[in-house]
C-alpha cells in the first residue's frame, strides 16, 4: 500500500519573519511513517516545519503552509493512483485553521501595525482530498466521541483517532498518547496509554484491513 501522511504544524506567514502556528512537533505522524515502512509499505510523509529526522525508507516532502501541504498531498495521492497502488491517507498534521488574508512581502514595521489582523479560512486538507481510505485525528478537550463521530461523517473517514488532550500523557510534544479508535461502522475502541509508535503500529494494522 502507499501511505500518504501529513505531520507537524503549518506556518501561515504574516510577513517574512512572522507567522501563525501551533506547538505540534510532528511525532505522531513520523511514528506512523516509521510503522508503515516497518510493514513494507511505500510512504510519502508531507511534513510541516519540524525538528525530526526522517525515518529510514520514507520519502519526505517539506512544506510550510496549509495550501502547500494540500497540494503536496494531492500530488502524492495522484501518483499513487497512477501507480495503481492502494492509497491510504493519514492526516496527523495540526493544520492552521486560518491564515492572514494578506502576506506582506517585506517585514512590517512595528509602527505600521494597525492591531487588526484579517484572517481567512484555510482549506481542510482531510476533507478536501479524494481518497477511499482516510484516517483522521481529533484532538479534543471535551465531548471527544461525539466530535469524533461528526468528523468521521463530515470528512468521509474510515477511522478517527480521537484523544482528549487534557488527559495526562496525551497530546502535543509527548512520546505517549491515549486514544480511542472510532471507526466508520460506529465501533469505538479505547486503547490504554501507550507510546506514539505503538499507537502508530495499530493505525497501520487497521489501514491494512481496508486494502
Ligand atoms: O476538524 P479538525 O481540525 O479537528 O480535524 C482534525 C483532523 O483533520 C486531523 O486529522 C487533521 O490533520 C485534519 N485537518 C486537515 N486540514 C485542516 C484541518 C484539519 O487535514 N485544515
Amino acid at each position: 500500500m502507499r501511505f500518504v501522511i501529513t505531520a507537524g504544524p503549518t506556518r501561515e506567514h504574516i510577513d517574512p519573519v512572522r507567522f501563525l502556528s501551533n506547538p505540534s512537533t510532528g511525532r505522531m505522524g513520523f511514528a506512523v511513517a516509521r510503522a508503515a515502512v516497518e510493514r513494507g509499505h511505500e510512504v510519502v510523509l508531507v511534513a510541516g516545519p519540524v525538528a525530526l529526522k526522517t525515518p529510514k525508507g520514507v520519502a519526505r516532502v517539506d512544506v510550510t503552509s496549509a495550501r502547500e501541504m494540500l497540494s503536496a498531498v494531492e500530488g502524492a495521492l495522484a501518483d499513487a493512483n497512477c501507480a495503481r497502488a492502494t492509497a491510504v491517507f493519514v492526516a496527523t498534521a495540526a493544520v492552521a485553521d486560518w491564515r492572514p488574508a494578506e502576506t506582506a512581502g517585506k517585514k512590517l514595521k512595528k509602527r505600521d501595525m494597525t492591531g487588526v489582523l484579517r484572517l481567512v479560512r484555510n482549506p481542510d486538507i482531510l476533507k478536501t482530498v479524494k481518497c477511499e481510505r482516510k484516517i483522521g485525528f481529533a484532538a479534543e478537550t471535551d465531548n471527544v466521541l461525539a466530535e469524533a463521530a461528526r468528523k468521521c461523517r463530515e470528512k468521509g473517514l474510515a477511522m478517527v483517532v480521537a484523544n482528549d488532550v487534557t488527559e495526562k500523557g496525551a497530546g502535543f510534544g509527548v512520546a505517549t498518547n491515549r486514544v480511542t479508535f472510532f471507526r466508520r461502522d460506529g465501533s469505538a475502541e479505547r486503547l490504554p496509554l501507550m507510546s506514539k509508535l505503538a499507537v502508530a503500529r495499530r493505525i497501520v494494522r487497521f489501514a491494512e484491513t481496508l486494502a
